[in-house]
């Protein structure tokens, strides 16, 4: 008999409740119920794990006190580690922008190593939501816009995160929020999602099924309701897809509160019967509703609930805690191993290589010879901010803001630094001062955007522009560069795109730079100056106005394209259809080419492979490097296939002068789509291939091909 079994079958029903019953602890407040004491809980047996809860001694005290109970089994402690956990990195969002698994694998095993050393065995991460709606806050966490760049991102995550053993050093990872929570309809966080079957299957379940493929530990269901039915009681996508179609035997963890919340949903009559429905779904521990705890006793004299599913859910929490060695380990001793890498240097080159340069008009890098340099905006000295809406335990106060970071790389500079107005509200009193500071400068900086807490976790937004005055000081100090023949330059400092087509057109050179964690000054200091390239490049469409939304280039073609000349086509009537940037979209200082692009075969099988050669120069004098995108478009299928599926991308370093050539390998396999039954399916036909610096299909090299049945 495994201990596992030894355990179960010892158990009161009340020890098997509290096994699947997450409690918080108080050192974050993550969600709409507080934490209760809970010392007495764990001793008791009666909790099974805790969130919000880190700290080696905090922790061991709290293991020692579930050791004290009657079966004395380990909790486990989770927490929100989005993007580092005492170490800050890039946003997600942000750090998509790199396309770098290896970074992103990285970043998450760093992220772990200090949350492990911390007492912490699972991190509620990858947030692998697929987003298309910018108002929606919680693009901030997740990879962007493509089930492509998610499912890699998930994989990296996981994988980093978990490590090679839980045991050693690994953080179960619990994949999150299943399933497409970021279809919420108007962008409202928490609103109800009512997308077809085919569209979760085709963009919003594929960064689950990689993460589960690549060993993940955990998953959390949204909290929403997926046409009329809320995830935490989804059966069907729940007990049908994760457990029975991919055989995922890890532990799902309900998100906050979102059992008692089934009740709110108008899905169950009470708490008994939440807790039933539930746990029914797949659900095995219950974060801090305690229907579990209190009413899955009444649901089972109901009959609502079967003992059978409780075991397993207490089976299944046990093997969890058996993999991460809780059992083995004393209760003041975390296996930890060495980290692998200098995380304060790795923050640094992750904030580099997410920011985007998005537009350019010869301003960037610095001039060598700019004496003084107006530092103007509410993000100019806002080390607070940097960190971004999810910063879990990171130490704030050691961000970097954009004004040490330029001070510090430009010493012999004269920075003239002034707020001009606040990031939202009405005063304008500061404006002069700042433009002041713009009549005196070489280069104008603008640093521009959102507070860290406008996105994030409940925090839609229906207007995507810059807050408050901030628009109206732009335009003032542009027009005091531009009277003055200096370079403005504009930082974007935000947890999603911002909607600002005048800003883009006016300023010499705008920057997308996210919330970048701690070393944002230096990092931005570091582009600006030209020391580091911009290699960034958008994991999402950038809207030129909100009414666009939901904008993304993996739209279907419609019956009716758009062509000036004729009206009765699709279009607005007051806006282009294109983003102000595409998926993609990034300049750099260096300037490669693309020179060929050339396939192995013009006909291919389903068990064929695919090899496309991308020939690229670096006609310049700096050395840089690109990022190549390649697509495929299936011209004629049973349903019909998006304009543009992302396939591949890949990274390719070119010294000055330089030539090279990056190399796709596509198992044809994976051009399958789900048919009309929702089942794979690979039909023959021409399929179009495609590479590019972005998803603006005027930038794109194609060639033909055919599948043969
Ligand atoms: C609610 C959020 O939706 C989820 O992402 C998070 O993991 C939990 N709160 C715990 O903080």
């Amino acid at each position: 008999m495994t201990r596992a079994a030894r355990l179960l079958a010892a158990m009161t029903l009340e020890e098997k409740l509290g096994q699947l019953t997450m409690a918080a602890g108080t050192q974050a407040l993550t969600g709409p119920v507080a934490g209760g004491a809970v010392e007495a809980e764990i001793a008791a047996g009666r909790v099974g794990s805790l969130l919000n809860l880190w700290g080696a001694d905090d922790v061991a005290a709290a293991q020692k006190a579930a050791r004290g109970a009657r079966l004395g089994i380990p909790l486990f402690f989770g927490f929100d580690v989005l993007h580092g956990h005492r170490t800050v990195f890039p946003i997600p969002l942000a750090e998509a922008c790199a396309f770098d698994p290896e970074l992103w694998r990285r970043t998450a095993a760093a992220a772990a190593h200090e949350a492990r050393a911390d007492g912490l065995t699972m991190v509620f991460a990858p947030m692998v939501d697929v987003a298309r709606d910018p108002r929606w806050g919680r693009i901030t966490e997740g990879p962007g816009e493509d089930p492509y760049v998610a499912s890699l991102f998930s994989v990296a995550k996981v994988t980093g995160f978990q490590g090679p053993d839980l045991a050693r050093g690994g953080a179960a990872a619990c994949v999150k929020h299943f399933c497409a929570y970021g279809a919420a309809e108007g962008g409202r966080d928490y609103a109800s999602v009512d997308v077809s079957e085919r569209a979760v299957a085709e963009v919003y379940a594929p960064p689950f099924a990689a993460a589960l493929a690549a060993g993940c530990a955990a998953l959390m269901p949204a909290f929403m309701d997926l046409a009329g039915v809320p995830m935490t009681a989804h059966r069907p996508l729940l007990e049908g897809w994760l457990r029975r179609k991919l055989g995922f035997e890890g532990v799902i963890v309900s998100d906050y509160n979102a059992v008692a919340e089934l009740i709110v949903h108008g899905v169950a009559g009470g708490r008994a019967e939440a807790a039933a429905m539930a746990l029914q779904a797949g659900v095995d521990v219950d974060m801090m509703s305690f229907c579990y705890r209190d009413s899955l006793p009444e649901a089972l004299d109901r009959g609502l609930a079967s003992m059978d599913r409780i075991d397993a859910a207490v089976s299944r929490v046990l093997a969890l805690k058996e993999k991460l060695g809780l059992f083995e380990a004393e209760p003041s001793v975390h296996p930890v191993a060495a980290p692998v890498e200098d995380a304060g240097a790795l923050a640094l080159e992750a904030a580099r290589r997410s920011i985007v340069l998005l537009t350019n008009r010869g301003a960037l890098p610095l001039a060598g010879d700019a004496r003084v340099i107006a530092l103007i905006g509410p993000l100019a000295d806002a080390a607070e901010e940097m960190d971004g809406p999810w910063a879990a335990a990171g130490r704030r106060a050691d961000a970097v803001s954009i004004r040490r970071g330029l001070e510090a790389a430009l010493p012999q500079a004269e920075i003239v630094y002034a707020q001009g107005v606040a990031i939202d509200g009405a005063d304008f009193s500061g404006a002069s001062r700042a433009l002041d500071a713009c009549r005196t400068a070489d280069v104008v900086i603008l640093c521009l955007g959102e507070s860290a807490p406008m996105s994030g976790e409940a925090a839609s937004r229906t207007s995507l522009g810059l807050p408050g005055r901030q628009g109206e000081l732009a335009r003032a100090a542009i027009d005091v560069a531009r009277e003055r023949g200096v370079p403005a330059v504009v930082l974007l400092s935000s947890g999603r795109p911002i909607v600002a087509p005048a800003l883009f057109e006016a300023a010499d050179a705008v920057l997308a730079t996210w919330f970048l964690g701690e070393a944002a000054g230096c990092a931005i200091a570091d582009v600006l100056t030209g020391r580091a390239d911009a290699v960034g490049r958008l994991p999402v469409s950038w809207p030129r106005a909100e009414g666009q939304i939901p904008v993304y280039f993996a739209q279907r073609p419609t019956g009716r394209p758009f062509r000036a000349e004729d009206s009765y086509t699709s279009r607005y009537l007051d806006c282009a259809n294109e983003p102000q940037f595409a998926f993609g979209h990034g300049l750099s200082y260096a300037s490669l080419a693309l020179v060929s692009f050339e396939i192995d075969r013009r006909a291919f099988r389903f068990g064929d492979e695919l090899r496309f050669f991308v020939g690229l120069r670096n006609a310049g004098a700096r050395d840089g490097e690109a990022t190549v995108f390649l697509f495929s478009r299936d011209l004629a299928a049973s349903v019909a296939r998006p304009l543009l599926e992302l396939r591949r991308f890949g990274r390719i370093a070119l010294r000055a002068g330089e030539a090279g050539t990056l190399e796709f390998v596509l198992p044809a396999r994976e051009l399958a789509f789900p048919g009309a039954d929702l089942e794979p399916a690979f039909e023959p036909g021409a399929f179009e291939f495609s590479v590019g610096f972005s998803a603006d299909r005027a930038g794109l090299v194609t060639l033909a091909a055919q599948a043969l049945a």
